[in-house]
């Protein structure tokens, strides 16, 4: 009998990726959590299921987890993380899910240096302590990030991020979401595991500048940002002041060399290698102002 899977964060940069990885996985039911009905249509699309429900409010959740199996679980980086994580975790526990995969972050722990990583170990806890069994994974840095300074790479070749000169393992999101799917339809052995994805290289700013500019056809230049500078430019952005404060945190410790690492983690369990930071830049050139190269999201 087919299984039924209820992902998390369907609308968002992992869980699409993992969406599409699960089309054609003949075993396997899959359900959307939404938040907004005018989204259901296009996940519907896609061939899954969705149901409306908000992760803040655990009285919404009871139609979306009734009979599901394997809960996909991802929250919003938010302050409210803790209180999203435990209230899915919550109705997993009443709809009888038997297994949970877990989208955490790159070193999180009650010690790491920034709030996000803090906020995913509370988290983590209350996932070990559910009794269900469980597979986590702590992906690296999305190169999708880099998005956020698309339009100034576009506009005048820079590329502004509060990096440093350190490099960084970064992993494309939507190969989170293919490991993800891996884990998802054959999850018995991934059971009480933790994996820290990363991309197949370490690399700078200045190298994903560098890489940019030769998709685009034009020089790109990597701007390192001061934490106060990009704290600055943020928040006159509208970004909330945790978020703000968070993209602040990973900066300084990126910068000191914190994230420069890479495991072989994804490839042990997919069988294939991660996608490199030039598959990433020719994939996503339309967005950072080529009209040449061809969106190839996979
Ligand atoms: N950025 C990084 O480098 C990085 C690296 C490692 C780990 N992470 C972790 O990855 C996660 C974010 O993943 P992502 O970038 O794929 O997410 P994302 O693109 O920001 O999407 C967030 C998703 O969460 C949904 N959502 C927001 N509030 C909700 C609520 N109250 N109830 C139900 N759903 C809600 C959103 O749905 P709507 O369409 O309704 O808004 C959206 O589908 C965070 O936990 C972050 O800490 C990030």
């Amino acid at each position: 009998m087919a299984k039924t899977v209820l992902l998390t964060g369907s609308t968002g940069t992992v869980s699409s990726a993992l969406l599409d990885a699960l089309r054609g996985s003949a075993d396997l039911r899959i359900r959307a959590l939404v938040r907004d009905q005018a989204k259901a249509d296009t996940l519907r699309a896609k061939g899954a299921e969705a149901v409306v429900g908000d992760l803040e409010e655990p009285d919404t959740l009871g139609e979306a987890f009734d009979g599901v199996d394997i809960l996909w679980l991802l929250t919003p980086a938010s302050a409210l993380e803790p209180s999203m994580g435990s209230n899915a975790i919550q109705a997993a526990k009443r709809a009888n899910v038997k297994h949970i995969v877990r989208n955490s972050a790159i070193k999180a722990g009650h010690d790491a240096p920034n709030r996000n990583g803090r906020l995913h170990a509370l988290v983590e806890e209350s996932l070990r302590a559910s009794g269900i069994p469980w597979t986590i994974l702590r992906p690296h840095y999305y190169m999708q990030n880099l998005l956020s300074s698309a339009g100034s790479v576009a506009s005048d070749g820079m590329l502004y991020m509060n990096m440093g000169d350190a490099a960084v393992g970064m992993i494309d999101g939507r190969d989170v979401g293919v490991l993800a799917a891996r884990i998802i339809e054959n999850p018995g052995p991934h059971a009480g595991k933790t994996y820290t994805p990363t991309g197949p290289e370490s690399t700078t700013m200045a190298e994903a500048a560098k890489a940019l500019g030769q998709v685009l056809g034009k020089p790109v230049n990597y701007v390192a940002l001061p934490p106060e500078a990009a704290q600055h430019a943020m928040l006159g952005f509208g970004l909330s002041r945790w978020f703000v404060g968070n993209v602040v945190d990973y900066g300084r410790a990126y910068s000191e060399g914190w994230g420069d690492f890479v495991t072989n983690d994804f490839k042990a369990v997919t069988g294939r290698d991660a996608r490199s930071f030039k598959q990433f830049a020719a994939d996503f050139a339309p967005a950072f102002g080529s009209s040449l190269a061809s969106a190839g999201r996979a």
